[in-house]
């Protein structure tokens, strides 16, 4: 198996970019701008606020400190996102325009709105909300299949003021269970049921568990009918969306917003076993999704944009929704699966919607490149002008069958590096300014100070390899950790004082480019979805006769990373197939379906320090089969325990 994560991409030969006249950034005015957004930060950032329709335009821009934690953008500034990406639009006289597109699990099944039919949408919505007692500040949990109510919830939530917590649909009843009560969400707004790849997901049936299982008491479930599926209502506390929609006022007024007033809050997982909750404000965001959308994309009036992430994911937040959205564009949604009913499917949707500019992960595209080409080219692609990936590393190998097979070549591709913590695109080539290097994202964007650091937290200069931090605060930088602000220093502030650490490993070379290597602490990621080993961890010794766990992430050619768990069981106990198959059923039931563990290894013992402390580094490396390279184990309480690991290690 290759590994997917490349030793060495700085090795790859730059690619030149196509030359485009119409570019929002040519090479010469990225490197003008660039220079200024550093140089004056204050400046740069005032102009791009202008992307922004605000009732009270913000003088005081940027009043952030990394040490003490203190960030803030445009504190003064007054706007509401909601308006910002519809109703503008409608008063500007592009109510006609096409602002989404949805389309099913199943092929064909096509559903568009204007932004006129947008602004009706989302004022029921948000009209329903409010009558079910949804008020400014409130928290709405949204646990939704990705249908065109997701992204109408989400900004219904931001027209009344009310914080939209999404939670992925895929998640259990267990891991919503714990996102509602983190943040004390009384409202939830979810669907009957969702379609993914021909199956049914029971996601009001979930929604019932968690609230149960748990004795959560909120004051409302609005649910929307999709599939028809049964579902129980409860009397008093579950409301159908349309039953509420049809009662309420035509017109719904959008709530005047502090540009620090909260937004959104969307969890993510780190080292420790709790996801965290990162809480994202209003004015900045705005400022930053819409001026990364518009350059990063290029997008130009008209075109037909397709990010193919799920509004679970922060990119589908940024990206599916508000960046386009505020850029007046027209964003496609997308219900289903990559290899439902085929492995065409990506690219008959691309034929069939005109789609000109397409942003989705490796893992898809490495798990599309397996299939060869022919799926590909048996699709009419023509309209395609550029194409993103995002998640997660992407190999050169799959980097070059996207940009050969996908983009015949001619189109630029954009590897676009950030997190849920940046709210946006951090590092990336730009289309036509920037020469491509399979494997790097490539340069800062702007306002963005990348710093390389080594573990003492020295700054390394020129073409080097180090921890990744970020020097100063940039617009979409995420506040803190829903009620816990320590967490929020703590996880981000701590390890290099006066900076924000990302938790990524990076390399940059002569170029000036960079390239991540991965996280350097217990996060692994699965298919571009971000895992922390201790929720895995947790749930497994969950069980009567687990003892202990250790969970690390090793190579795997389609998932970037699989996930690898060594289990030691009570004494007297011995694994069988059984075992395997609870362990795996109560990952599952704990967090989802994306965290079954890929192996289980059973062990009498774990390599531990004399002071007790689990030795991760050998547990990955023989997760990884590179046991010829174990490093220093004379720290270990018992070395015998290595040998016994690696003798019962499991072929990856
Ligand atoms: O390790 C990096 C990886 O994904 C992490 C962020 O995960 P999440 O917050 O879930 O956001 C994913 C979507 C933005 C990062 O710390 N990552 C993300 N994009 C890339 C990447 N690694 C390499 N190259 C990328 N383009």
């Amino acid at each position: 198996m290759t590994s997917p994560t490349p030793q060495d991409a700085t090795a790859e030969a730059l690619i030149a970019p196509p030359v485009d006249p119409e570019t929002w950034c040519t090479p010469a005015q990225y490197g003008e701008l660039y220079a200024a957004s550093l140089r004056d930060p204050d400046g740069f950032w005032a102009l791009q606020a202008d992307r922004i329709d605000w009732s009270a335009k913000p003088t005081r821009i940027n009043r952030s400190s990394f040490d003490p934690v203190d960030i803030r953008w445009y504190e003064d500034g007054e706007l509401n996102l909601c308006f910002n990406c519809v109703d503008r639009h409608v008063f500007a006289g592009h109510g006609g325009d096409t602002a989404l597109i949805w389309e099913g699990d199943t092929p064909g099944d096509v559903r568009s709105l204007t932004y006129d039919d947008l602004l009706r949408e989302v004022q029921a919505m948000a009209g329903a909300l409010k009558t079910l007692g949804a008020q400014k500040g409130d928290r709405v949990t949204i646990y939704m299949p990705m249908v065109l109510e997701g992204a109408i919830a989400m900004l219904a939530c931001a027209r009344i003021g009310a914080v939209h917590s999404v939670v992925f649909g895929g998640f259990s009843p267990e891991a919503l269970a714990g996102r509602i009560e983190d943040c004390a969400s009384r409202f939830i707004v979810t669907a009957d049921a969702g379609m993914r790849g021909g199956k049914t997901v029971p996601l009001k049936a979930n929604v019932d568990a968690a609230l149960e299982q748990h004795g959560i008491d909120v004051e409302a479930v609005l649910v929307v009918r999709h599939t028809g599926s049964d579902v129980t209502m409860t009397e008093g506390r579950d409301h159908w969306y349309r039953d509420v929609a049809a009662t309420v006022p035509a017109t719904c007024p959008c709530e005047p917003m502090g540009a620090e007033d909260p937004l959104f809050i969307l969890y993510t997982s780190g080292s420790t076993g709790k996801p965290k909750g990162v809480l994202h404000t209003t004015g900045g965001y705005a400022v930053w999704v819409a001026t990364t959308f518009h350059y990063a994309f290029d997008y130009r009036p008209g075109e037909v944009y397709w990010c193919t992430a799920d509004i679970g994911w922060v990119t589908g937040h940024s990206y599916s929704v508000y960046g386009p959205l505020l850029n007046r564009a027209t964003s496609l949604l997308f219900e289903g699966v990559p290899n439902y009913p085929d492995h065409s499917r990506f690219w008959d949707m691309c034929e069939r919607h005109g789609v000109n500019i397409f942003y989705t992960a490796p893992t898809a595209i490495r798990a599309l490149m397996r299939e060869g080409d022919a799926p590909v080219e048996r699709h009419d692609l023509s309209a395609l002008r550029l194409i993103g990936s995002v998640g997660e590393p992407i190999n050169p190998e799959a980097w070059r069958w996207y940009h050969r097979v996908v983009g015949k070549g001619q189109t630029p591709v954009i590897d676009t590096w950030w997190q849920t913590e940046t709210g946006g695109i951090m590092i990336t080539t730009l289309p036509y300014a920037h020469a491509m290097r399979p494997g790097s994202a490539g340069l800062p964007f702007f306002g963005i100070d990348p710093e390389l650091v080594d573990a003492d937290g020295n700054i390394l200069d020129g073409a080097t390899e180090g921890n990744l931090c970020i020097a100063a605060s940039w617009p979409g930088q995420a506040r803190t950790v829903y009620g816990d602000h320590d967490r929020f220093v703590q996880t981000y502030f701590s390890t290099y004082k006066g900076k924000y650490f990302t938790g990524d490993g990076c390399k940059r070379d002569e170029d000036g480019y960079y390239r991540i290597t991965g996280r350097v602490d217990d996060v692994i990621n699965v298919s571009g979805h971000r895992m922390g080993t201790a929720e895995v961890e947790s749930a497994l010794v969950l069980h009567p006769r687990v003892a202990e766990a250790a969970v690390v992430g090793f190579p795997h050619d389609i998932k970037g990373q699989g996930i690898y768990c060594y289990v030691t069981l009570n004494v007297g106990e011995e694994a069988d197939d059984a075992l395997t198959a609870e362990l795996k059923a109560l990952v599952r039931k704990e967090i989802g379906p994306i965290a079954t563990p890929d192996h289980l290894h059973f062990t009498p013992a774990l390599p531990k320090t004399r002071s007790g402390k689990i030795m991760r580094r050998i547990l990955r490396k023989i997760a990884e089969n590179d046991v010829g390279a174990l490093g220093d184990t004379s720290t270990l309480a018992d070395p015998a325990v290595v040998d016994a690991l690696i003798a019962g290690r499991r072929v990856v």
